[in-house]
């Protein structure tokens, strides 16, 4: 039996569209934007209902410190990169990084993507000048192209369908790696085959032969390994294009209740965080775990609303909020906004973006971030938790599969004439495979420490 929703919650699911909505893209033709969300309705979903109340449980565990969670993949994806390779490097990447933690702090680590939807991006300008000429910023590959010509630079909205069907492809072959046999721990060195040698590579070689041998005693043991064999690996993107995340938002059967369809997870950013803006309106009436970026200005006051509004019964799980204070900021700005929100009593979940708040320009003219400057914001985001007795719940960071030159140090040292070599994100700079090893090493002994 199928259960529908009341008509106050159909009505409730609208309610955004009365409000102020920033970063969304000026679409040059309304009726064409309704032609393609009347389609997308009718689209399948993406995720299951169950699924994302699975999540929600497992991040309710991170709040309370029995889990943490691992959420990585690029800035922006790009139509071009969903390739299967790349797809593959990024998961492989995660897995390997879970398997650090895993083994190193003895915790269960919660996998998730910013992948199968991370296709739109909040801009601090609206358009871009180069040599003169002035067009539309690129919004992402679910708004318009990033090459700087005015066609590819004009809002498309037939590009949403596109950004579904790429979403598509990508949690299939999530599904297809995490369920059908590659992601079984036993595996723990074919991830690691073909990478050149490198501290971090033989390092995580010497924790794959331990975790080899605790793997052949349990297999002598007689340890069942079916629950080795598959993981949980969940999707998620930042939730900007009201449009796109309305037509996905479906009425669970089972339950009666909504649920943003297109990702397991979803979060607000620091830039459309506003408490009676559109974007906290739309995610207050969907039952998914849901993330808020704050930033270093946000205060114990902002922290309350955003609770009172997303998750005023204080169910555990549901409220994720994500700090990006930057590494000179977060030892004096974070204790405060933790111990207002703790006091408050209701559960949130902390979780660590040492990326934005830590984005510099180098001489050469890159956007980067250093590695040690990121690590530092997470010693920074560990030991405040650690001060105050609360808990650091997980790590939200930019990163890619694959050899890339965007992120400063590391054991193989990028210097600034480096970034030339492999600088390929559209956005914002992302950790390479082996500095995101190095980084889940760290991270390890913090949360061993904790
Ligand atoms: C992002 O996660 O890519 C982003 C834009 O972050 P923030 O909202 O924290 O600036
Ligand atoms: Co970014």
């Amino acid at each position: 039996m199928s259960i529908k929703a009341s008509e106050e919650v159909l009505a409730g699911l609208d309610n955004w569209r009365g409000l102020p909505a920033k970063h969304q893209p000026e679409w040059p033709d309304g009726d064409a934007v309704d032609a393609v969300t009347a389609e997308l309705r009718e689209w399948p979903p993406l995720v299951f209902a169950g699924e994302a109340d699975s999540l929600k449980e497992k991040l309710a565990a991170a709040g309370r410190g029995e889990a943490f969670l691992l959420q990585g993949g690029d800035c922006a994806e790009t139509f071009a990169e969903s390739t299967a390779d790349h797809i593959r490097n990024k998961i492989r990447t995660i897995l390997q990084m879970a398997a650090v933690l895993t083994y190193g702090a003895s915790v269960p680590i919660v996998k998730m993507g910013r992948m199968a939807g991370q296709y739109a991006k909040p801009r601090s300008s609206t358009v871009e000048t180069r040599d003169g000429v002035t067009l539309p910023a690129y919004l992402g590959d679910a708004v318009n192209g990033h090459a700087f010509t005015e066609a590819a630079r004009r809002p498309d909205p037939r590009r949403l369908l596109t950004a579904y069907h790429h979403s598509a492809t990508t949690i299939n072959l999530i599904r297809a790696f995490t369920q059908g046999g590659y992601a079984d721990l036993r595996l723990v060195h074919d991830w690691n085959r073909g990478f050149m040698s490198n501290p971090a590579y033989a390092r995580y070689e010497v924790l794959a032969g331990e975790i080899d041998r605790a793997m052949r005693f349990m297999d002598a043991a007689g340890v069942d390994f079916d629950a080795l064999k598959t993981v949980d690996f969940y999707s998620s993107h930042e939730a900007l294009l009201l449009e796109y995340e309305s037509a996905m938002t479906r009425i669970d059967s089972r339950t009666g209740n909504p649920y943003n369809t297109s990702a397991h997870f979803l979060w607000i950013g620091e830039r459309t965080r506003q408490v009676d803006g559109a974007h906290v309106e739309m995610l207050a009436r969907v039952r998914n775990p849901i993330g808020v970026k704050l930033g270093p200005t946000s205060t114990g006051a902002d922290a309350i609303a955003l609770m009172d509004k997303l998750n005023p019964d204080g169910e555990p799980g549901r409220l994720t909020f994500v700090t990006r204070m930057g590494a000179g900021r977060i030892r004096d700005n974070l204790p405060s906004l933790v111990e207002q929100v703790t006091a408050d009593g209701r559960p949130v979940t902390w979780v660590c973006d040492p990326m934005h708040g830590n984005t510099i320009t180098s001489a050469s003219g890159y956007k980067t971030r250093e590695l040690a400057t990121i690590l530092d914001e997470v010693h920074g985001f560990f030991e405040v938790h650690k001060a105050l007795g609360t808990v650091p719940g997980g790590l939200h960071v930019e990163l890619t599969g694959d050899d890339v030159t965007e992120v400063l140090g590391g054991s193989e040292e990028v210097d600034d004439a480096a970034l030339a070599q492999r600088y390929e994100t559209l956005v914002d700079p992302r950790l390479n495979h082996q500095q995101s090893l190095e980084m889940a090493f760290d991270v390890a002994e913090m949360l061993r420490g904790h």
